[in-house]
């Protein structure tokens, strides 16, 4: 029996951070047309959906994660004409496009902000979070913004502050006042309408806030100062995914959705306990269809690590949720960094043989590495505003590599693209890669072509890792209507001959990460190489 393809959980979204992708018009910034000229790329890479973050109107303050209307597209990305055209010619292709909604903050360049900020009985008045001052005139609490700082922001006008949880430009809208749910509903039916197929939500857990907004707890010293700076001085409990709240109001964004056919709800749950996802699916599976897992991230490059972790994931799933996996993003320093270039190839292979939905960031399948970005030529306001924790996030947002010619074809030459494009561009490119038939670009073509072919690799199909085998090595089986497929990855830098005959005599190479191998392997004593992945049949 094979189920049909459900594009949300049998195929592959990848990622484009719109501005980095393909610069059309000529000002060193990617845009919508951009994209459409390289759909051709998309569709022979064997994507199934592309999710573009926001290409909305926004002043930039956070790159378009602040947006100042959520109906139009910003003109640096072009107009609502391309944007269809876009829509158009990617459903031509069988490509679904996701778009970013961006539900628990807007821009404070909103009219929806400018008219809320205006005073306190207007009426939107009660459409952000206001809050009077503590006596002593301080912030009404505890609470920190995730971008430095505290959360809070004072306003001359209204004489109060008003929340941020992000940058103050990014005010935090009140889901708990219906004229906003209306609003912000209904800038899902505007894109629904158009033909969007789903949607990635923004920090979808941040719109839940304990409603008597109480003090963060203090972490314990041993932990404070970690990673993030002060933001992690704190327990993050009562300004985000705070129970009971969250689920209503993702049951009514799904139901909105579900008014429109095979749309998907696809929600940015940046929650490392994994059973925090499972209020996201829904009590009934009425919630989000994909809670994204990021929970791999921020493992070590260790097959220990990565089975526990995957493991607790698995576990943690509701019945009849969905499994997703995420290894980078326009947030994340990529993985060929994390792990090593040398890990890149088998990073990629876990990623597409897990059972579940993954996402790809656009140029991983270059298996492109974090730029350094020179001083003074900084963007993101992350790094920019909580200076000297490697917080920025440009490394991993430049400039996609397309050729070999001056701004590896991104922009034109002369032009000067908004981050810098990579030295090691004249190698790294898609068109030096696709005439390399060693390379990683034709080495993830293969895979997804395989996962296409599969539904072994692509299905509901059993899951079982592999016990007994050295340390360093991950090996896991998917089963399915009489097929098996083996995946072993060597996570060091040892040579291994393991003895996998308990799975039988001989496995078939379907592919693995040096494209050099062929035919029948031996089970009995299967040799891998270092940073190794092979993927077999039988
Ligand atoms: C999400 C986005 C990130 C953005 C933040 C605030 O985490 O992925 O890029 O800065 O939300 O909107």
């Amino acid at each position: 029996m094979s189920d049909s393809f459900v594009w949300w959980k049998h195929g592959v979204i990848y990622q484009i951070y719109p501005r980095s992708f393909m610069d059309s018009s000529g000002d060193g910034i990617g845009d919508l047309q951009g994209v459409i000229d390289r759909l051709d790329y998309l569709e022979q890479l064997g994507i199934d959906a592309i999710w573009l973050s926001p290409i909305f109107p926004s002043p930039m303050a956070d790159f378009g994660y602040d947006v100042s209307d959520y109906c139009d597209i910003h003109p640096l990305f072009g107009d609502l004409e391309t944007f269809d055209r876009l829509l158009a010619d990617a459903h031509a292709r069988q490509i679904k496009i996701v778009l970013d909604y961006v539900p628990n903050h807007s821009s404070d360049q909103h009219p929806w902000f400018f008219e809320s900020r205006a005073s306190r009985d207007n009426p939107k008045a009660d459409w952000y979070i206001w809050r009077d001052a503590k006596p002593d005139g301080g912030p009404p609490n505890n609470w920190l913004a995730c971008f430095g700082g505290r959360a809070w922001e004072w306003d001359e006008t209204r004489q109060q502050y008003y929340l941020h949880s992000f940058l103050k430009e990014q005010p935090d809208l009140n889901w708990q006042n219906p004229g906003v749910e209306r609003a912000m509903l209904d800038v899902i039916r505007f894109w629904m309408d158009r033909g969007v197929d789903g949607l990635r939500m923004d920090v979808i857990f941040y719109i839940a806030k304990h409603p008597d907004l109480l003090d963060n707890p203090a972490k314990p010293s041993s932990l404070a100062g970690r990673a993030m700076g002060e933001y992690d001085t704190q327990e993050h409990i009562y300004d985000l995914n705070w129970p009971g709240v969250i689920q209503p109001l993702v049951s009514k964004i799904r139901r909105v959705l579900d008014q429109y056919e095979d749309r998907a709800a696809i929600g940015e749950t940046y929650l490392m306990d994994p059973a925090l996802l499972t209020p996201y699916y829904g009590e009934k599976l009425d919630g989000l269809h994909l809670p994204f897992n990021f929970t791999l991230l921020h493992q070590p490059w260790n097959a220990q690590a990565f089975r526990a972790a995957i493991q607790r994931y698995y576990d943690a799933l509701p019945p009849g949720g969905w499994p997703t996996f995420v290894l980078g993003s326009h947030d994340e320093h990529r993985f060929a960094t994390r792990y090593g270039p040398d890990n890149a190839r088998a990073a990629i292979m876990l990623l597409l043989t897990l059972w579940g939905t993954p996402t790809l960031y656009y140029a991983d399948e270059l298996g492109m590495q974090d730029v350094p970005i020179p001083p003074g030529k900084e963007q993101d306001p992350h790094g920019l505003r909580v200076p000297g924790l490697g917080l920025g996030r440009d490394p991993e947002r430049t400039p996609m590599q397309w050729d070999a010619s001056p701004n590896a074809g991104f922009c034109p030459a002369g032009v000067e693209p908004w981050l810098p494009v990579s030295d090691d561009y004249q190698q790294v490119n898609v068109a030096a890669q696709a005439h390399d038939p060693t390379s990683t670009l034709n080495y993830t073509r293969a895979l997804l072509r395989l996962r296409r072919d599969l539904p072994v690799l692509h299905g509901e199909g059993m899951f079982a890792f592999v016990d007994g085998l050295p340390g360093d090595v991950l090996a896991y089986t998917r089963a399915r209507d009489g097929v098996r497929a083996l995946v072993v990855l060597n996570y060091g830098a040892q040579d291994h001959t393991l003895d996998l005959s308990a799975l039988g005599a001989s496995a078939a190479v379907l592919i693995n990460t040096t494209q050099d191998r062929a035919g029948s392997l031996d089970l009995a004593a299967l040799s891998v190489r270092p940073h190794e992945g092979l993927l077999l049949r039988g």
